[in-house]
């Protein structure tokens, strides 16, 4: 699949207000700062289709973007952004594993985790939520060009190790956006997901 064409749907500030519950959705998901903006931007070649920020807690909405009519990527809110009121939190997340559960045309989750602090609480509970409800999970190692390519690898196979903890169907990739490492492996994987 060509992901370039990409194009802004809506931003819903509630599950409820996402589009109609047909074809096939893509969600990225992730803690605050993790890199999920500008991962869709890398996927899309456009610069600024998903806004990205140095700051944590730039995506508040869920945005929503269309690669083709019925198939939609979703760019989730950030969690664990630590100034957030501790009911605001609570509330997406039950949000959040209302979505894994109910959401019919969801077809695959990419977790996407800074490579340097992967596995918090909050991704646990996803992974758990992904398994619960038969979801297939794309777990990205982001801003991998942080790291050494040796650690980066050791860190790349701990965490494959990790990943079979939670049960459910869980593949890991690095990925930067700044290298583009892991680009193709993003690819081929939302492109069976899509074309499944
Ligand atoms: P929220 O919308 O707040 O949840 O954040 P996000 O997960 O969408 O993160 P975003 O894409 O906005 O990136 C956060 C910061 O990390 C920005 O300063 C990006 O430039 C930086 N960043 C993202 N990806 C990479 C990467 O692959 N390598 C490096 N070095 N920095 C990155
Ligand atoms: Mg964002």
């Amino acid at each position: 699949i060509n992901f370039q064409p990409t194009s802004f749907l809506i931003s819903a500030a509630d599950i409820r207000q996402l589009p109609a519950d047909t074809g096939v959705e893509i969600a990225f998901a992730g803690r605050s700062n993790a890199g999920k903006s500008s991962a869709l931007n890398t996927l899309t070649r456009q610069k600024s289709l998903a806004r990205t920020s140095k700051t944590p807690g730039r995506t508040q909405l869920i945005n929503v973007f269309e690669v083709s009519p019925e198939r939609r990527l979703i760019d989730l809110p950030g969690y664990g952004y630590a100034k957030v009121p501790i009911a605001v939190k609570e509330k997406w997340q039950m949000a959040l594993s209302e979505y894994l559960q109910r959401r019919e045309s969801l077809r695959g989750l990419v977790l996407l985790m800074d490579i340097r602090h992967p596995y918090r609480d909050v991704d646990q509970e996803l992974l758990y939520w992904a398994a619960e409800s038969g979801i297939p999970v794309l777990i990205l190692l982001t801003k991998a060009d942080k790291l050494k390519p040796g650690i980066r690898k050791s860190t790349l196979l701990k965490a494959r190790e990790a990943a079979m903890v939670f049960g459910g169907e869980v593949t890991v990739e690095v990925f930067s956006s700044l290298t583009k490492i892991g680009l193709s492996e993003l690819e081929d994987h939302l492109t069976h997901w899509f074309t499944q």
